[in-house]
């Protein structure tokens, strides 16, 4: 991938985001959720598929259903608030300078999902679920951080893009949750283009000029940035909110379940793909 590519691309994504900020209607917000409203597809709810869930009646899963729902919002505030911190940061740096432009739309359609995120969680449920994430400070190589900060949000923004769009597309979901997955979907996949050209080209300018003890730690850490991005799918503040006993005991069996470690194998598919195709993945050997 070429700078100029690069600026190609995002000089057409610009556009679409111009065309896109034009064309969105505020979101109608009802006053109330309705309590038997589907806000989250049950196959896609954590404990689908284990004991603790089959011991739910049909109430009590459409209430963990609701409350994972404002999980899975608040993993995204968290997850955006994080994208938008470094992306601010580094607006105008030399690396990306060129596409200084697009990031400020970037930037502004980020701010804008938090308004669909944080207002569905305040209004409905009153709180958002506590930040759990941790990225320790430690010394980089020349561009290190910068791969590793694009590359954590394209992990992020491609597993959250796999439910958005499958929750778009689930006509039992209440339709403002529909509405909102949907809308994220649409930006998101300008944001996904972009992104994995920009991985790519960080990647391939920097990493040749490390040592190779550091190029090599990179896919063995995104690895382990997937996975801890998993664990927070699985948080017991829910399962105490929709009234599951023993919350922690219940997020440490279902992490390891096999239904929900297929799911996830299913659900990470796309992400392991890119990342296997920019080379930002561990071979079996390293595995
Ligand atoms: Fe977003
Ligand atoms: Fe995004």
């Amino acid at each position: 991938m070429t700078v100029t590519t690069l600026s190609a691309v995002a000089a057409r994504l610009t556009d679409a985001s111009v065309r896109a900020a034009v064309a969105t209607e505020p979101l109608a917000w009802p006053a109330a959720l309705a309590d038997d409203a589907w806000c989250m597809s049950p196959e896609l709810v954590s404990l689908y598929g284990t004991p603790a869930w089959d011991a739910l009646d049909d109430g009590g899963r459409r209430r963990l259903a609701f409350f994972e729902c404002v999980n899975f919002f608040t993993l995204n505030i968290h997850g955006e608030r994080a994208l938008m911190e470094g992306i601010a940061r580094r607006l105008y740096a030399r690396d990306l300078a060129d596409h200084a432009h697009y990031l400020h739309h970037f930037l502004a359609e980020e701010n804008q999902h938090m308004t669909w995120f944080g207002g569905f969680c305040q209004r409905y449920a009153g709180k958002l679920y506590p930040d759990r994430k941790l990225v320790l400070p430690r010394e980089h190589a020349p561009g290190e951080e910068d791969v590793l900060f694009f590359a954590r949000a394209l992990i992020f923004e491609l597993l959250v893009d796999t439910f958005n769009r499958r929750m778009a597309n689930d006509d039992r979901l209440h339709p403002l949750v529909r509405e909102i997955n949907r809308r994220h979907h649409e930006d998101e996949s300008r944001h996904l283009a972009f992104g994995r050209l920009l991985v790519e080209d960080l990647w391939r300018r920097h990493a040749p000029r490390w040592n190779p003890a550091t190029r090599a730690a990179i896919p063995a850490y995104l690895a382990a940035y997937l996975t801890a991005s998993w664990k927070e799918y699985y948080n017991p503040d829910v399962y105490k909110d929709a009234g599951i006993a023993d919350p922690i005991r219940v997020a440490r069996e279902a992490f390891a379940a096999a239904a929900p470690r297929a799911r996830r194998a299913d659900l990470e598919a796309r992400c392991v793909r890119v990342l296997r195709e920019l080379d930002l993945w561990p071979t079996e050997t390293e595995s």
